[in-house]
């Protein structure tokens, strides 16, 4: 097995890779898409891969812009390792950890940035074969191993576990397939095309950005704010610690339905939702993926199954959703899903030549007593699903 990064530095200098504590290596890097390749043993369940640069000049840029195992890179930047990436000066006297977006890192001198692996990504990817597939290829080829990974060890026991830790719960509340035809007509017949968002946090900053990983797949709102205030919205959600300080970010904000559709309303009604926030597209084009990915709302207000409600609207024999330590999920068309989508990685694809894949999440505050009911009476019916 080989370990491969690639750097950006403010000069070329020498690079030690250590695995788990052991050296690997030293070789030299260039300053500019510095690439180095180390043979590996081989991994632990967790894993600590650190790129230390002992010859780093004063206030000199470290950025690690990749690391790859076995030839299959998964670029950092599109948020999927951010969180587990830490730098720190050589003496460790100040370790920083990217507890946001990841970003370069001015060094004081010798350095070194780590990327820890905390979850068992191994299971998924660490343990596959060999393979030399075309850059565009390589974050399919990651879901792709990511859906049809065996689970059984990790299912086994997040099942025996807190029911609120589990990644993805079918709900006991459903939309019928007439209604789901008409909501996915909606978005087929709708004209708008704007872009999904995301929201980036960087020093502390929160920025709503396209989000490239979905450039190709529509954004439709059903309800929700205007499109100026999506923004805030989003920011509310995502960076809120109490509901209070989301209701005061939200505050003058008007929430309306966009399209009437009265299915929807009663199906909130029939969910003990307290308060909706937005119901909107979440779309796949035909042939389209989803990386696997983490979400990003915080978890002191969307956590464990209160986290976004999905609902599937049109499927086909070609499309997958798959979560962390579940694989590809069951899917039962019109069902209401509790998604714990910033606890677990996932990552969805539409293979299907012609074919949209559409699907509903909800942003809500579902504190309420009918819906802690609903989720445990679901709870006996459905972990079975899982
Ligand atoms: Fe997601």
């Amino acid at each position: 097995m080989q370990v491969h990064a690639t750097f950006e530095l403010s000069h070329a200098q020498t690079v030690f890779c250590y695995v788990n504590g052991h050296l690997c290596g030293t070789q030299e890097v260039d300053a500019t898409n510095g690439s180095v390749t180390f043979p590996i043993e081989g991994f632990w369940e967790r894993n600590m891969i650190s790129f230390v640069f002992p010859t780093n000049r004063r206030q000199s840029v470290i950025q690690i812009k990749d690391v790859g195992i076995d030839n299959l890179y998964y670029s950092i930047l599109p948020r999927v390792f951010h969180d587990n990436i830490y730098v720190s000066n050589l003496d460790q006297s100040s370790e920083h950890v990217f507890t946001e977006l990841y970003h370069a890192h001015q060094f004081e001198g010798p350095g070194v940035v780590g990327v820890r692996y905390e979850w068992p990504l191994e299971e998924w990817y660490f343990r596959q074969q060999t393979t030399d597939a075309p850059a565009e290829d390589k974050q399919r080829l990651a879901l792709s191993r990511f859906i049809n990974y065996g689970w059984t060890d990790t299912k086994k026991r997040l099942k025996a576990g807190p029911m609120h830790e589990l990644p993805i719960l079918p709900l006991d509340a459903k939309l019928d397939a007439g209604d789901c035809d008409s909501i996915a007509g909606i978005f087929d017949t709708d004209t708008g095309n704007e872009p999904q968002m995301k929201t980036v946090i960087q020093d502390g900053q929160t920025r709503l950005v396209p989000d490239l990983a979905l450039k190709e797949n529509k954004r439709l709102t059903l309800f929700g704010p205007n499109s100026a205030d999506y923004p805030k919205v989003h920011e509310a959600t995502a960076t809120s610690h109490t509901w209070q300080e989301c209701e005061q970010k939200l505050q003058g904000i008007d929430f309306y339905w966009h399209h009437r559709v009265p299915a929807l309303e009663q199906l909130v009604e029939a969910l003990g939702i307290k308060t909706l926030y937005a119901i909107e597209f979440r779309t796949i084009l035909p042939r389209s993926i989803q990386p696997v990915h983490g979400d990003h709302e915080t978890k002191s207000l969307f956590n464990g199954l209160k986290n976004r409600l999905y609902i599937p609207i049109s499927w086909n024999e070609h499309s997958n959703l798959a979560f962390y330590g579940v694989g590809n999920v069951k899917i039962d068309l019109g069902r209401v899903y509790c998604f714990n989508g910033n606890a677990y990685k996932h990552g969805a694809r539409n293979n299907h030549p012609t074919k949209i894949r559409h699907a509903l999440l909800i942003t809500a505050n579902v504190d309420s007593e009918r819906f802690d009911k609903l989720l445990q009476e679901s709870y006996k019916k459905f972990l079975s699903w899982l």
